[in-house]
């Protein structure tokens, strides 16, 4: 763990570490703020950069982050060449194309959390609305990490189940815009952003490259095409294994899901274009 502070991230790793014979692990995690202790990593998760107060929005964050995002990529490159990397830090979209252009590494290993979250958020709601186990919720969730994000219903099961089975259209929807807010409702009620289910979801998407397990799960990456956007970060879903993304997958959205991600797409890349301003 590399921190700008490295009292924070020497005392987290040693936090970490003690709890490594209680839940059964061996890997001693160390903090430092000496980027070279990082050589020749494969994978590295990008969480650094401010988090939201209470009435911010993720945009509000750009000039900061993204100053702080391109400094911390920067480093990494010093010291392993080609990487694949992760990143949480807000805005989520922006700063992820942000790396990716900072970085000059493929597409394919560049890549932000957010769609897991934001799914993990939906599974959550539903579970207890329906009364069953998140566990049997498979669903995806396409767009843009913020408000425009466009949950899909359509590819919503529970055990096999269409949800639309399960719950009544109101219900499903209410959902559907606390999902959208979801992030917002925590900043609301701790003053800072979370990070137990980021930081779950961010570890599956290790996990599923370093075990090259090839899941699909809705990740931001860049498109060229992909969905009919151009030269932008978004979440879409994927397949991720050994080699980063090994590909995106393209759904036969309906007029409907078309528009929701056009809007979301149109919303991201107001805040991209916000970001090229500022000459970075
Ligand atoms: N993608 C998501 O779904 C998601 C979810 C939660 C949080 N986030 C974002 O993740 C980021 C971190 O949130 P947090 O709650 O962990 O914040 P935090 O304030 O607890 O931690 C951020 C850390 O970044 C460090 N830092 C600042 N500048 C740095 C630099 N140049 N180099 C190295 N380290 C530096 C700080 O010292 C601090 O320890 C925020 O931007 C937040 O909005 C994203």
């Amino acid at each position: 763990m590399v921190d700008i502070n490295p009292g924070n991230a020497k005392g987290r790793a040693l936090d970490i570490w003690q709890q490594a014979g209680v839940n059964n692990f061996s890997t001693r995690t160390l903090g430092t703020d000496d980027y070279s202790l990082t050589a020749n990593s494969d994978i590295v998760v990008i969480t650094a950069g401010l988090p939201r107060k209470p009435g911010m929005s993720r945009d509000d964050l750009i000039s900061t982050n993204a100053k702080i995002v391109s400094s911390v990529v920067e480093n990494i490159l010093k010291y392993s060449p080609d990487p694949i990397i992760i990143i949480v830090s807000n805005p989520l979209d922006v700063m992820t194309y942000a790396a990716f252009k900072k970085s000059g590494l493929k597409a394919s290993r560049v890549m932000g959390m957010a769609g897991i979250l934001d799914t993990a958020r939906y599974r959550s709601f539903l579970a207890e609305a329906i009364g069953t186990s998140p566990k049997d919720i498979q669903a995806i969730l396409m767009g843009g990490h913020g408000d425009t994000m466009v949950p899909l219903p359509r590819y919503t099961t529970v055990a096999g189940i269409p949800v639309t089975e399960l719950l009544d259209a109101d219900k499903l929807n209410a959902i559907i815009e606390r999902t959208k807010v979801g992030g917002g409702e925590l900043v609301n009620l701790m003053g800072t952003s979370a990070w137990y289910a980021p930081g779950s979801s961010a570890a599956q998407m290790v996990q599923s490259i370093v075990r090259n397990e090839n899941r699909i799960f809705p990740c931001c990456v860049y498109l060229d095409g992909e969905y009919g956007i151009n030269d932008l970060c978004v979440g879409v879903p994927v397949v991720l294994g050994k080699n980063g993304v090994e590909r995106v997958i393209e759904l036969q959205l309906n007029e409907e899901e078309k528009a929701g991600l056009e809007t979301s797409a149109k919303a991201v890349r107001e805040v991209v274009d916000a970001y090229k301003a500022l000459g970075l």
